[in-house]
């Protein structure tokens, strides 16, 4: 397996593009089995997320093609891509394909939506806590799907059709919104999604939706109302800019200092992960182009910071929060409150030298005056990129394995860094 080697102590400057975002991405190419008509995707990522996702929907029968490069593209411009859902001829989503991607068991929405059958296995993905299907099922069952579970596989039957509803998620569901959404645009009547979530990529997909011929109302408040309509047609959608991303690096130039630029970053959809590194003696400005983040001299102030759906700070940040305040001046404290099992980098965190207590869902960081270069191992995908920031800003070397985690979601991570002035290289496997 590849290996990422960080030389640390650089400081990061320049600019580097920030890419679509994965997830939003995801629900969008799942959105293309809505259609008969062909759905084109601009600024998507190159990630494995992607193109595990693009297996998929071959296998339920979309024909799945990329533009060729264009005059004044490079390498990190994201692909255009174009699915197309005319002929579906498989209804079963297998566990060999779902189980390496949580967000791959979304598909079950359209496919019992359009096709009035699905068979889909239950998903694995990042090994972060327990991520039940249960909303996914009793939203669902309120359209009408009956639904049953069998040998690991969730079979949703609803031959004549999905019927609008009222939908009351107990709690913020990224995911459950999503496919309810996504299922409620071709049922019957009218839909209302109580206790939605609001994050942008529930946006950007009401968004597409929306051009696609769907009614829809309220994507980006805690009630969406959806009016079925009989089919959808094609359309194109650039995908949002990735948030998490853009927090990621905005986190890593805290960390070593410096003064960079995230090309194509929108300070509107992470504003409050940037008034949070802003507490921390970050300077951070919008530019015409993206976002400006710089932090030269001054040390790293503690902030605490408690995990929420959006528009809180969000959790796909906090790996990367806490590595940031492992080097602040004083104590801080991180409340995990969207997964039970969110800790994981701590233990690696702690090998380069951070102090760190947990217990339960809270973390307390007592800053530390330097970290050390350590061999660490990622374990999901957003710990392993709070363990790459960490190397950058630790004395040494730091070698960080099993990065395929980081495949899964940071497109170019190396040459983005790299061009900043990061010492980092892939070490491909022998
Ligand atoms: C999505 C994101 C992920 C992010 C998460 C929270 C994608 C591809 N993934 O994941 O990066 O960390 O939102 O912002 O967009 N839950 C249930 N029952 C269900 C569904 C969820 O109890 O049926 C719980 C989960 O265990 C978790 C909470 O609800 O505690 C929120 O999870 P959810 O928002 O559904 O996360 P995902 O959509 O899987």
């Amino acid at each position: 397996m590849d290996k990422i080697r960080i030389v640390g102590g650089h400081q990061l400057n320049g600019s580097l593009p920030i890419s679509g975002a994965k997830n939003a991405a995801l629900p969008l190419m799942i959105a293309s089995l809505l259609s008969d008509e062909t759905l084109t995707l601009e600024n998507v990522p190159r990630l494995r997320d992607v193109a595990q996702l693009t297996h998929i929907l071959s296998n339920h029968g979309v024909d799945y093609s990329v533009n060729g490069k264009r005059a004044g593209e490079d390498a990190m411009t994201g692909q255009t891509v174009h699915l197309n859902a005319a002929n579906i001829v498989d209804t079963t989503a297998p566990y060999e394909l779902v189980s390496t991607m949580r967000a791959s068991f979304w598909v079950i929405g359209p496919l019992v939506a359009r096709m009035g059958q699905a068979r889909v296995s239950l998903p694995g993905g990042c090994a972060i806590g327990t991520r039940p299907v249960d909303f996914f099922i009793d939203g669902l069952r309120a359209l009408g799907a009956e639904i049953d579970i069998e040998g690991g596989y969730v079979n949703a039957r609803a031959t004549k059709g999905l019927v609008g509803n009222r939908v009351h998620f107990p709690k913020v569901s990224v995911g459950a919104t999503h496919v309810v959404m996504m299922a409620a645009a071709l049922a019957r009547g009218e839909t209302v999604i109580e206790n939605a979530a609001r994050e942008p990529e529930i946006v950007d997909l009401a968004q597409c939706l929306i051009g696609m011929g769907a009614k829809i109302e309220g994507a980006g408040t805690e009630t969406i109302h959806i009016q079925g309509v009989d089919r959808l047609s094609g359309f194109t959608h650039p995908v949002v800019p990735d948030r998490i991303e853009t927090g990621t690096y905005a986190m890593a130039v805290a960390m070593t200092g410096g003064d960079v630029t995230l090309e194509g970053a929108r300070a509107d959809l992470l504003e409050n992960a940037l008034e949070t590194l802003r507490g921390t003696g970050a300077e951070i400005t919008e530019t015409n182009t993206g976002i400006r983040v710089k932090r030269n001299g001054s040390g790293i102030a503690p902030v605490d910071v408690v995990t929420e759906p959006f528009p809180g700070f969000p959790t796909d940040l906090q790996a990367q929060f806490m590595a940031l305040m492992t080097r602040a001046k004083g104590t801080s404290r991180i409340t995990e409150t969207i997964f039970e099992n969110r800790f994981m980098h701590v233990q690696e965190l702690a090998r380069l030298g951070a102090d760190i207590h947990l217990d339960g869902q809270v973390a307390t960081i007592n800053g530390v005056e330097t970290l050390n270069g350590a061999p660490v191992m990622a374990t999901d995908l957003r710990a392993s990129v709070s363990l790459v920031i960490a190397g950058l800003a630790a004395k040494g070397e730091t070698t960080v394995n099993r990065v395929y985690h980081l495949d899964r979601g940071f497109e170019r991570l190396e040459e983005k860094l790299r061009r900043c002035g990061a010492e980092i290289e892939r070490i491909a496997a022998s």
